[in-house]
């Protein structure tokens, strides 16, 4: 092979190593550069004849031409390769099913709070709501709650900072404060027809939401739900809050085969009080009490607070738990679930 065959043949192996565009400039360079093999070939025909130089003039272009016409081939080839490497990683398969936007859903315990809502509401109750961080007058002391309640510690409940005795000072314990805040408000509207004797619509209100305890365990979260119920008029009874409250459960649990049991107990805010438990009779839960709800007659001195005479207005009043509800109502047998956020546990109650 004579000197210019092996340059032709030495600059295709250049060429077609180069895999990037600034790699073949490169090799480009080597042969045809300013100092390149070919433009020093040129220059060395300097000191020929004449004659010689024609001969060796038409070889060395010849032998050029072929290296330009390699490069453009690898440029070509290069570009080519570049073109179909960005249309495969840009290939739409129009075959492929559309994606669809994931189809959100209501909370387990915000059904529940909806369904509570609904029987509620077909029984003539409003549904009222109230700011979760509270006072310590609406939370306590308006309830007939002693000073020395153990539920007012830091133990049982979170303090916000800043809180004077009038300002909101805590994460709100439970929805009884709904009571006397509904309560007055209902009463300032019908002020004048109390005054003068006459009837007062009666109160007939619910009141769901968050309530926060310091308390963290299977059946007890720090965030928690509990819905209030009170209804305050000049002639409501125990009995009242029997049939209604039964009739809600039966309701609520789609069941006629269920019996409520109304057990003593103690809130300071109701006299007498009573805790509710319910018993299924079919069903995984049959034959055993479960309790659903704290409930009693409004104690005198909150009914004081909301702005009434105990001696003419009297009532009862109940809080109960959605969270509770909701687990009995889908056998879910730990609260933490409801509030993980595991997408795969709440698409179960879409
Ligand atoms: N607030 C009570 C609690 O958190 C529940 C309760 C009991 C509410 C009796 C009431 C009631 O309205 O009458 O444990």
């Amino acid at each position: 092979m004579n000197e210019l065959d092996s340059l032709v043949s030495s600059a295709r192996e250049a060429f077609a190593q180069a895999t990037t565009p600034a790699e073949l400039e490169n090799a480009k360079a080597q042969f045809l550069g300013k100092s390149g093999r070919l433009t020093e070939l040129m220059k060395g025909m300097a000191q020929l004849s004449p004659e010689d130089k024609k001969t060796r003039g038409a070889a060395i272009n010849v032998a050029k031409q072929a290296v330009e016409a390699l490069l453009t081939a690898r440029r070509q080839a290069l570009a080519d390769a570049e073109l179909e490497r960005q249309l495969k990683a840009e290939a739409l398969d129009v075959t492929l099913p559309g994606r669809q936007q994931g189809r959100g859903g209501l909370h387990p315990v915000s059904l529940t709070l909806e369904r509570i809502e609904g029987i509620f509401g077909s029984m003539g109750f409003d549904v009222a709501d109230g700011p979760e961080i509270e006072t310590d007058w609406f939370n306590f002391t308006a309830l007939n709650t002693p000073e020395d309640h153990p539920a007012r510690s830091m133990h049982d409940t979170f303090y916000v900072e800043g809180g004077t005795l009038e300002a909101p000072n805590l994460l709100r314990t439970h929805t009884s404060p709904m009571q006397v805040r509904y309560a007055v408000q209902h009463v300032k509207k019908y002020r004048h027809l109390i005054d003068a004797g006459q009837a007062m619509p009666e109160i007939r209100v619910i009141a769901p939401g968050r309530t926060y305890r310091v308390d963290s365990d299977a059946t007890h979260s720090p965030m928690f739900h509990q819905c209030e119920g009170l209804w305050i008029g000049e002639n409501v009874s125990f009995k009242d809050l029997k049939v209604v409250f039964t009739d809600f459960c039966k309701t609520f649990f789609e069941s006629e085969d269920l019996v409520l049991r109304f057990r003593p107990s103690f809130f300071p805010f109701t006299e007498p009080s009573a805790e509710i438990d319910i018993q299924f009779q079919s069903g995984p839960l049959a034959g055993r009490w479960l309790e659903v709800s704290g409930a009693g007659q409004v104690h005198p001195n909150v009914v004081r607070n909301m702005g009434l005479d105990p001696e003419r207005f009297i009532g009862f009043a109940f809080g109960m738990g959605p969270d509770r509800l909701t687990m009995l109502r889908y056998g879910v047998n730990d609260l933490r679930l409801f509030f993980d956020g595991d997408i795969r546990f709440l698409s179960q109650f879409r």
